[in-house]
Formats: structure tokens, C-alpha cells, sequence
């Protein structure tokens, strides 16, 4: 399928490793020009070198940098067609042990990051333009094993659905993919006896973790142009594990 992607402009946040690199992988092989940013410039070394991609430093807790980083990708290539809020981290615990200050972490590294993120690569998104959020399947069905995640994905949720209706008059689509269980950074040297005891612990179907490029391939397919009718979905990249209609 033709993507129709040629040419545009793309910010994956948080693209250094896991699904966020996938997803830049895809939009380059796409033929986008794709701008990402994260923290750590050590881990860009990992990412392709190609003339069509930028790394730049960001924090998406941080407002002024991500002014900053948005404003060198504009002023490279004029605008933002599609905004991916990947970047993300986990802040585990159950509600006894969670603190306040993981609470505040946990709200700003996923809900307000993506708020924020939106709010500023708007300014600079024409119309036609599309977001797509990473958010998790604990936020449609809460566990409290993820206690955190469950509650505030749950916000990203109806911040991708609200945003979705407030954006269609200028045919800005907003989309969200919710993952499951998929290998990335933050599940790394790990061993393989720990991904067998989650997949039976959570009873995933397919019977494994998905591959960040699995995840990337939804993303790819909601920012789209044959995805021209999809706004305000959330689309579970699990392996069959929501249990919920
Ligand atoms: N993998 C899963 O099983 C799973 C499950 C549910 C949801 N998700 C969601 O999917 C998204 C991608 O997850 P992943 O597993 O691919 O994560 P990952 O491998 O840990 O990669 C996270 C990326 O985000 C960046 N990042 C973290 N905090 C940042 C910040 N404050 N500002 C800018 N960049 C930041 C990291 O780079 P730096 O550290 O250098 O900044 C890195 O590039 C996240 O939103 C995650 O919550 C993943």
C-alpha cells in the first residue's frame, strides 16, 4: 500500500531506541523528513544517518525545549505535517508505594508531554496534518499492577478523543495506538524466562511480546493517507490481550 507520505514533514519524540526508532525507520523508508528528539544524544548513534533525519535534544517535560526543538525543525523545513508522541517512560509501583512526585512524573512524561507537544507543533501544523499518540492498554483496562500507567494512559485516551473533535474542522486527524506487551528499551537484557512469565501471566493470546516494528506499522498506517477516514481512534497493538469488546 502507498502510504502517500513522500515529502512530508514528521517529529517523532523519544526516537533513539524501542518503538520510537522503529517509527522513524519507517517514515525515512516512507521518504519523509523526519526531525526526533530525546535526551540522551549518546543513543543517536544508533539511529540510521540519513540526509532526510535530524536528532536534536529534548525534553518533553521541559516547555522551553521543546520550543526550542520544535522551532530548529520548522526553521530546517518550514512545517510539521505529523506529530508522533512516542516518548514516554514508566513509573512502576502499586498505589500503596506510588509517591506523590511519581505521580507528578508519571502525569508529565505522558499526559502533559503530549499536551505540550501538541500544543506548540500546532502552531506550525497545516491543516490536513496528523498526531498520533503511544499510549498503553492499561488505560482501557486498568491494572493495578500498573497503577500509574492505567490511570493517567487512561487520560491520553480521551486527550486523543477530545483533540480529535476539537481538530477535525481543520481536517487534523488524531489518532492513538495502545500498547500491549512489545521488546524495546526499556524491557532490554532482560531474559527470555521473563517475557515467557508475562505472556502467561497477562494471557496474550498471540503468545509473545510484539516487535517495536509491529507497533511502528499501526503508527505508519493511522498517519497515513489511505487512513484518511480514521480521527478520534484507539487502536490496541496487544496480540489479542484486551479483554474488553
Ligand atoms: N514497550 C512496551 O511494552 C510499551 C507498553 C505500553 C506503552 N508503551 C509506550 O510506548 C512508547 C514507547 O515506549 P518504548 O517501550 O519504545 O520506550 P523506550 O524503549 O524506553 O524508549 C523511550 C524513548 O523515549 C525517550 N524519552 C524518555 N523520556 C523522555 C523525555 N522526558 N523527553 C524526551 N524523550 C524522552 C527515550 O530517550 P531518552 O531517555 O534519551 O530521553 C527513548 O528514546 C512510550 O510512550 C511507552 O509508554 C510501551
Amino acid at each position: 500500500m502507498d502510504l502517500g507520505l513522500t515529502g512530508e514533514v514528521a517529529i517523532v519524540t523519544g526516537g533513539s531506541r524501542g518503538i520510537g526508532r522503529a517509527i522513524v525507520e519507517g517514515l525515512l523508508a516512507e521518504g519523509v523528513r523526519v526531525a526526533t528528539g530525546s535526551r540522551h544524544p549518546e543513543d543517536w548513534s544508533a539511529l540510521p544517518t540519513h540526509e532526510r533525519l535530524m536528532a536534536a535534544r529534548l525534553d518533553v517535560t521541559d516547555p522551553a525545549s521543546i520550543d526550542q526543538f520544535v522551532a530548529q525543525v520548522v526553521e530546517r523545513w518550514g512545517s510539521v505535517d505529523m506529530l508522533v508522541n512516542n516518548a514516554g517512560k514508566a513509573y512502576p509501583g502499586s498505589f500503596a508505594t506510588l509517591t506523590d512526585e511519581d505521580w507528578h512524573k508519571d502525569i508529565d512524561v505522558k499526559l502533559m508531554a503530549q499536551v505540550r507537544m501538541a500544543r506548540r507543533v500546532l502552531k506550525d501544523m497545516p491543516d490536513g496534518g496528523r498526531i498520533v499518540n503511544l499510549s498503553a492498554i492499561f488505560g482501557k483496562e486498568p491494572n493495578p499492577r500498573f497503577f500509574a500507567s492505567s490511570v493517567n494512559r487512561a487520560a491520553c485516551t480521551s486527550f486523543t478523543k477530545t483533540l480529535a473533535k476539537e481538530l477535525a474542522s481543520r481536517r487534523i486527524r488524531v489518532n492513538a495506538v495502545s500498547i500491549g506487551f512489545v521488546h524495546s528499551g526499556q524491557w532490554e537484557g532482560r531474559p527470555d524466562e521473563f517475557f515467557r512469565e508475562i505472556v502467561e501471566r497477562f494471557e496474550v493470546p498471540l503468545g509473545r511480546f510484539g516487535e517495536a516494528e509491529e507497533a511502528a506499522n499501526a503508527v505508519l498506517f493511522l498517519l497515513s493517507h489511505p487512513a484518511s477516514y480514521l480521527t478520534g481512534v484507539v487502536l490496541d497493538v496487544d496480540g489479542g490481550m484486551a479483554k474488553y469488546l
